[in-house]
């Protein structure tokens, strides 16, 4: 994308040697491709790997045919640092997840696609926080994005669909796990103004070792700040 500036240079009028007496304005118009210029700082990491893949990343509501691909996704992430005989009962099935988009649909719950010229490279979705009636206005939510095609900006791009798709369902809370090693994560979550609320030590095992859970929370729209409609 070019950056446009307007200079407005005036000269005053007794010393303009080229046009007379007459008070001049110019106007000039410069572009900087936003990667060369020099007022703006360097390029961030996701910027300038989506201008390296001109395709666009497409976030759309999931379909059902987005369940194989999203399931591979999660899989791959899921099991790091997993030993190969720990048996998994947690993943999902392709039919569980069809399921869950369904009800998830249905209780107007955001369950979102990345695509990359058709190709699923990322999904994120939210569940309600608990399933008790006090806690209708809280999601926990899920992001999960292709291991080939990290850091290309599909973490952002879904993260501020999810957050706008929640914010307009009237959710007011927003919340999520993170393992306290998970350095892209805690990153990308602190850009989108979540805070760190909680620190659950040793809950996780992998990579043969122990390892923390942080929480993060951020509010969406009036947050707690007005009584719930
Ligand atoms: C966390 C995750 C979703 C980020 O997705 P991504 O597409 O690679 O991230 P993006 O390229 O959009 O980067 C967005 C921000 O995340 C942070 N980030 C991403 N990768 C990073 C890395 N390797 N190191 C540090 N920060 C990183 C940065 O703040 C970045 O913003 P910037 O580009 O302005 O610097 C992805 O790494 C992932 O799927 N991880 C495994 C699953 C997971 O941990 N999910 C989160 C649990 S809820």
């Amino acid at each position: 994308m070019l950056l446009t500036f307007w200079l407005r240079i005036g000269f005053p009028e007794n010393r303009n040697p080229l046009f007379g007496p007459m008070l001049l304005t110019f106007w000039l118009r410069i572009g900087f491709p936003e990667n060369r210029n020099p007022l703006f700082g360097p390029m961030r990491r996701g910027q300038r790997r989506a201008m390296q893949n001109e395709t666009p990343i497409i976030i759309r509501p999931s379909r059902d045919a987005d369940v194989e691909p999203m399931l591979a996704i999660y899989r791959r992430h899921i099991r790091r640092g997993i030993e190969a005989g720990v048996e998994d009962s947690g993943t999902p099935q392709p039919d569980d997840l069809r399921d869950r988009r369904k009800n998830l649909r249905n209780r107007r719950l955001p369950h979102l696609a990345a695509t990359l010229g058709g190709e699923v490279v990322g999904y994120a979705y939210v569940v309600l926080f608990r399933k008790r009636p006090a806690y209708r206005f809280t999601v926990k939510h899920s992001i999960y994005v292709h291991h080939d095609h990290l850091g290309r900006g599909i973490g952002r791009l879904l993260m501020q669909a999810l957050i706008d798709a929640c914010a307009a369902a009237g959710f007011r809370q927003m919340i999520g796990y993170i393992d306290a090693e998970n350095t892209a994560s805690l990153a990308l979550h602190e850009r989108f103004g979540f805070a760190r609320v909680g620190l659950l030590p040793g809950v996780a095992y992998r990579y043969g070792k122990w390892s923390d859970s942080v929480m993060v929370q951020r509010s969406l729209g009036a947050g707690a700040t007005l009584p719930a409609p």
